[in-house]
């Protein structure tokens, strides 16, 4: 652990999207800030990618090459291995993205006008999605039980009665509150799902980050699944491959999955990219030690957040997070309005973290913070937030 590497991407003189002054003004009205809101990492990727890609790169050829097959088979080795999954690698359909794979499924499996199920708050791309399809929005509010996030199925089962809901759309680990699902709770889930017939569509592209004391479950673990549809297997989030990875859906039902799979070969979106998927393979293969160190490292992250905020900040609430790498802030007790907690946190402590509106119109008060940057990066936010706190508080 001691060797991973936490180099600061800011050091490499170059702004990716995190950074890019114009998207920073958009968002934040300045850019004179320290950017947390994108759900990427400063860390440069395990050695074996950079390796693959180097050997690419040095062979000089990119004619055409499938080796799809390939990745399947190493993605359902590192599930298999990780998290005791099994998967058959001929069930996998290869999509440009997680993301281009969800809007293609929501098209495909429901009509326009019908409903598609969130559970706010939730990654914000979702209702986007579901939005530009003209499908209709349908929420299913996470409530909080003592301090942790839960599914509400009463009210899951009552939408699902009345909103004419074809499709749940289900983060698993959930972005951005940080709950890595347990077996009950999606046994509920489907079961739900089963009785009014709608599909899952299991976004899991975060599974790889869970935490001690927690372990990932997919959907495709559960007895009942085979109606459903998990997105498994993306490296972006695991291996820091955002901008080179492609996404996988996973689809056990036989008939669902051809009908998908052509409607990915009818638009040629299954074109394999060299680099991408050397280096998906090398991830899968040889990043295992990496992703150990990598958690590890977080985990001390988010302990040192811990005991900063009980001591310094006790006002700010973090939720457990038991997997990704984003943390969920809640503000309310600061007893600061919308205007002044931005105010406070954008412009006088200089910190980029995603507004909490973002996943849900009702959490303007949250915000949501990533925290795969170096811990130095990190300690300095917080502490930055505490100075201001500590001069604001005097005058509130
Ligand atoms: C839950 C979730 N799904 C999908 C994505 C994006 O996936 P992709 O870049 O493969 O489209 C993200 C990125 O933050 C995410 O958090």
């Amino acid at each position: 652990m001691d060797t991973f590497i936490t180099t600061n991407r800011e050091s490499f003189g170059h702004k990716f999207a995190k950074e890019n002054p114009h998207m920073l003004q958009r968002i934040f009205g300045t850019n004179d800030l320290t950017p947390f809101w994108l759900a990427d990492m400063d860390f440069p990727v395990a050695q074996p990618i950079t390796q693959e890609l180097q050997r690419l790169v040095n062979r000089g050829v990119y004619a055409y090459e499938f080796n799809a097959d390939e990745v399947y088979r190493a993605i359902a080795t590192w599930n298999k291995e990780r998290h005791q999954l099994s998967l058959k690698p001929e069930n996998f359909i290869q999509v440009s993205g997680v993301l281009t794979g969800i809007a293609l499924l929501v098209r495909e499996l429901s009509d326009p006008g019908e409903g598609v199920l969130i559970q706010p708050p939730v990654y914000h791309q979702f209702a986007q999605i579901i939005k530009t399809a003209n499908r209709k929005i349908v929420k299913n509010p996470l409530k909080l039980v003592n301090g942790t996030y839960q599914m509400d199925f009463d009210d899951l089962e009552q939408k699902l009665q009345t909103e004419n809901v074809k499709i749940i759309l289900l983060c698993n680990p959930h972005n951005p509150v940080g709950r890595v699902w347990k077996t009950e709770e999606l046994q509920q889930l489907v079961e739900i799902a089963n009785r009014y017939q709608v599909t899952i569509i299991s976004d899991e592209i975060h599974s790889d980050i869970i935490y001690s004391g927690h372990r990932f479950n997919s959907l495709m673990s559960l007895d009942k699944h085979l109606q459903h549809i998990s997105l498994i297997g993306s490296p972006a989030k695991t291996f820091g491959m955002q901008s080179i990875a492609n996404g996988y859906i996973y689809i056990p039902d036989d008939d669902t999955r051809k009908t998908i799979k052509s409607v990915v070969a009818s638009m040629y979106l299954n074109h394999g990219n060299a680099l991408t998927t050397f280096a998906t393979i090398a991830a899968y293969r040889k990043g295992q030690e990496w992703v150990n160190d990598l958690v590890s490292y977080l985990e001390k992250t988010l302990a040192w957040i811990t005991s900063y905020l009980k001591s310094e900040l006790p006002m700010v609430k973090m939720y457990p997070v038991e997997g990704t790498y984003q943390v969920w802030l809640d503000f309310r007790e600061t007893g600061l309005n919308q205007k002044t907690l931005a105010d406070l946190v954008v412009k006088q402590a200089k910190l980029g973290l995603t507004p909490g509106n973002w996943f849900a119109k009702e959490n303007a008060l949250f915000m949501r913070m990533n925290i795969a940057s170096p811990l130095p990066k990190v300690q300095q936010a917080f502490q930055q937030l505490g100075l201001v706190w500590s001069q604001t508080s005097d005058l509130l």
